[in-house]
């Protein structure tokens, strides 16, 4: 859809310029690589897009925080998020995997390294491996409360990442649960996440605004590809005035907590803000 696309480094490099003069703090890089495998092996080589992307990113605009998705599913050929033995995900075997992509993309420079997968353990095991590699300062922003559902396709039509079989409720959470999130959120903070997310952000502010306060932790929500969507449709119809939608959307996100906001609305809505101060 219309603004959910690949770009090459060059014309990321670019958004990132338009991004970073409209007032955006950061981006979050995801990598398409150019042929995938069973088990991803192109998301911990150091020439691929996304290593390409952050070395260019912080040699152009060192000010900008630079945020890297980790995770397989946009590596492997099957699109799950990890290895896959006997016809299931592997949790433990992929854990070393996330581990070594995230070192691949702290060597490049990333500032902080955002698991997406939903493995158990895995931010634990991305931890000692940073730290075993001399990068301690490499952050975590880990997507602790991550909710399985239908809001992420037009993410995964741009990432060519629709599992090939199955789905992805073994890992990721399910939506009538909001303990199961604390539960979550609190392992991540114990194995060492710095910032914890919780995705989708419209949907689960009372997600969002219950981690907030029973953690007091840095807090990011994702609006995700399907939010984005649904309020870019109703616009182009006519059917609702688009940047007050969006700006409230974000407005609540906000209002439930969220220090930090992921949102394919990021330059426009910085612009807007900008105006407005
Ligand atoms: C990869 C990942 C996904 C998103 C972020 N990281 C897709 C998924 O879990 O299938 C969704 C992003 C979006 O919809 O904008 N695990
Ligand atoms: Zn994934």
């Amino acid at each position: 859809m219309p603004g959910v696309d690949q770009t090459s480094v060059d014309e990321m490099l670019r958004d990132a310029h338009a991004a970073a003069s409209a007032g955006v703090g950061g981006v979050l890089l995801f990598g398409i690589p150019d042929r995938k495998d069973a088990t991803g092996s192109e998301a911990w080589n150091d020439d691929a897009p996304v290593q390409q992307a952050v070395r260019a990113l912080k040699s152009e605009l060192p000010n900008l925080v630079v945020i890297t998705d980790v995770c397989l599913c946009e590596y492997t050929d099957h699109g799950h998020c990890g290895v896959i033995r006997n016809g299931d995900v592997d949790n433990d075997a992929t854990l070393e995997l996330l581990a070594r992509e995230s070192v691949s993309h702290a060597r490049a420079g990333a500032d902080l390294v955002a698991p997406s997968d939903m493995m158990d353990g895995r931010v634990g095991a991305i931890r000692r491996s940073l730290d075993e590699h001399g990068f301690a300062d490499t952050a975590i922003m880990s997507y602790a409360a991550k909710y399985a559902g239908p809001f992420y396709g037009p993410f995964r039509e741009a990432a060519e990442s629709t599992p090939q079989f199955g789905d992805r409720r073994s890992y990721q959470m399910d939506s009538a649960n909001s303990d199961e999130a604390m539960r979550e959120v609190a392992l991540d903070i114990e194995e060492g996440a710095d910032v914890v997310m919780v995705k989708p952000a419209g949907p689960f502010l009372d997600v969002i605004q219950r981690v907030k306060r029973e953690t007091g932790y840095p807090v990011a929500a994702y609006q995700v590809s399907g939010e984005y969507a649904m309020i870019q449709a109703a616009a182009d119809r006519g059917w609702i005035d688009r940047e007050r939608v969006m700006m409230d959307s974000l407005l609540g996100i906000r209002r439930a907590g969220a220090d930090i906001i992921i949102t394919y609305f990021a330059r426009e809505a910085a612009a807007l803000l900008r105006r407005e101060l």
